[in-house]
């Protein structure tokens, strides 16, 4: 393939002879000829219409061929254009000077017409392949660029790619686990729903009879003691016993049951109270019968968590009592999910038993007073701080910092599931607006704070709903019986 655009061979010389010649026998060669009688003209011809090769005369007027091929050759534009010297010079210097200025090839004069077209064809084959190569050489160095670029855009597509599958995968991941999340609390959210449902039917249930029994109880002590006065008063009138009534008398262990019957009615009366008092807390903790949020007493909720942990607090077999310390500010009723609240209550009560159970069942000392510190103070004019500390079993650093995680627990495996703080955090910070932080070192026991405003969001709403509430509400009846002595008493 002809990768030049022309085909003309030049043929500078100034005499006429020699250009007829050479003319002659490259045309008849197949060659398209011009010709130039000086080095000037051969000059200009060569910038405006560039030859395939030229021929060029080395004794000629005006500049010699070693100038015209050094000027070619100066030139970028005609530089590569293969010059062949035609010289009668016998000297190999001269023909040295000729290739060192960057002729190609010479050829001596008096021309032999077959070694000059064996000449010129050489180097026309010899052109023709350099632009051949020189061409492919572009396009390869083209081909190579192209490349270069597209596998940079190659690349950067597949980091790009790779930063959308790592952002995608840590998305996916992040919402796995927050749905894992969600699902657990769910789950845990229900079962309190659950477990509170059943507590507040069972206090419920319980409401009712106890109360009864606990106001009928007064009258019961009142009769027993009338009826012991007139077997007093009988005792006293009558000397003699007939043989069955003393049978009877020592029969029944009067004496006894003069003395012992008094002091099982009180009991029992301790007992209902007791009893009412845990109906009382049960209620109070579960909160079931009220709107979700409201004007509560804190300490209220504070006390009927500890009563349903009682059995916790009381000594066992192998763990002393924990001794429970209430310093209570004097706080204002506080807007809040009080439900939710006892939880919180319950979730970090239970963390401090179960501290001290572990500090006194890793010193094994019986020197421990394990002991519970409850504290509550009023912030400036708008919040509460409820403050619970332990002197347990404490945390380190690293357990601190994560003590608020979902599922993180250093419990054994069926003790914790690790929610606890997760979700009292929750409840703290999301539903009340406040916030719950955690004070410990190891073996210096812990402390949790919590504070929260007094006053939520829909507060106004809470106090009309409440208010309304008061008024339409009758209060609880205790029974019919009760209800007629109590009005008679
Ligand atoms: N008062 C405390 N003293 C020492 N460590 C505590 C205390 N309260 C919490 N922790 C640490 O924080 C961890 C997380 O507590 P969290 O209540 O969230 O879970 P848990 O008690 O392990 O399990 P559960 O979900 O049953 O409550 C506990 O496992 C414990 O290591
Ligand atoms: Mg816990």
């Amino acid at each position: 393939m002809n990768t030049l655009d022309t085909s003309v061979i030049l043929i500078v010389d100034d005499t006429p002879t020699n250009l007829e010649v050479l003319s002659e026998a490259l045309t008849d060669a197949g060659f398209e000829v011009a010709v130039a009688i000086n080095g000037e003209s051969a000059i200009k011809q060569v910038e405006y219409d560039p030859p395939m090769l030229i021929l060029l005369d080395v004794m000629m007027p005006g500049i010699d061929g070693f100038e015209t091929c050094r000027r070619l050759k100066a030139n970028p534009k005609t530089k590569d254009i293969p010059i062949i010297f035609m010289t009668a010079l016998t000297e190999t210097t001269d023909k040295v000077k000729g290739l060192s200025l960057g002729a190609v090839d010479y050829i001596t004069k008096p021309f032999q017409q077959m070694e000059v077209l064996a000449r010129v064809q050489i180097h026309v084959k010899l052109r023709q392949m350099s632009a051949t190569l020189e061409e492919q050489n572009i396009r390869l160095q083209q081909e190579i660029k192209e490349r270069t670029v597209a596998e940079t855009a190659l690349q950067k597509l597949t980091q790009e790619l790779e930063q959308l599958v790592t952002e995608r995968t840590q998305e996916l991941s992040q919402s796995l686990h927050d749905l894992q999340q969600a699902q657990v609390q769910l789950v845990q959210s229900e079962k309190l729903v659950i477990l509170g449902q059943l507590v507040a039917g069972i206090a419920h249930e319980i409401n009712n009879p106890v109360n009864f029994i606990h106001a009928n109880i007064y009258h019961v002590g009142h009769y027993t003691n009338n009826l012991l006065e007139l077997l007093q008063f009988y005792e006293a009138q009558v000397t003699h016993f007939i043989p069955e009534l003393q049978a009877k008398k020592e029969k029944i262990d009067l004496e006894f049951l003069r003395e012992d019957l008094p002091k099982i009615i009180s009991s029992m009366e301790i007992g209902t109270e007791r009893i009412s008092e845990i109906v009382k807390s049960l209620r109070n903790f579960s909160r079931h019968d009220e709107a979700e949020i409201k004007v509560v007493d804190i300490h209220e909720g504070i006390d009927s968590t500890l009563m349903i942990l009682q059995n916790r607090l009381k000594p066992r077999p192998d763990y002393p009592a924990i001794q429970v310390f209430k310093e209570y500010g004097d706080l204002p009723p506080v807007e809040c999910y009080a439900g939710k609240m006892n939880q919180v209550f319950m979730n970090i009560l239970c963390n401090a038993i179960d501290a001290l159970e572990k500090a006194i069942d890793d010193t094994n000392s019986s020197t421990l007073l394990p002991t519970i510190w409850i504290r509550t103070e009023v912030l400036g004019d708008d919040r509460i701080a409820i403050r619970i500390a332990d002197n347990g079993s404490g945390m380190p650093e690293e357990v601190q910092q994560r003590v608020f995680d979902p599922f993180f627990t250093t419990k054994p495996t069926g003790k914790g599931t690790g929610l606890g703080m997760s979700i009292s955090h929750q409840i703290v910070s999301e539903k009340q607006g406040g916030s719950l932080r955690c004070i410990s070192s190891p073996g210096k026991g812990a402390e949790f704070v919590i504070e929260i405003p007094i006053r939520g969001k829909s507060s106004e709403v809470v106090t009309i709903c409440h208010a309304i509430a008061e008024t339409i509400v009758p209060q609880r009846s205790v029974g019919l019986i009760s209800y007629e002595r109590i009005k008679s008493a």
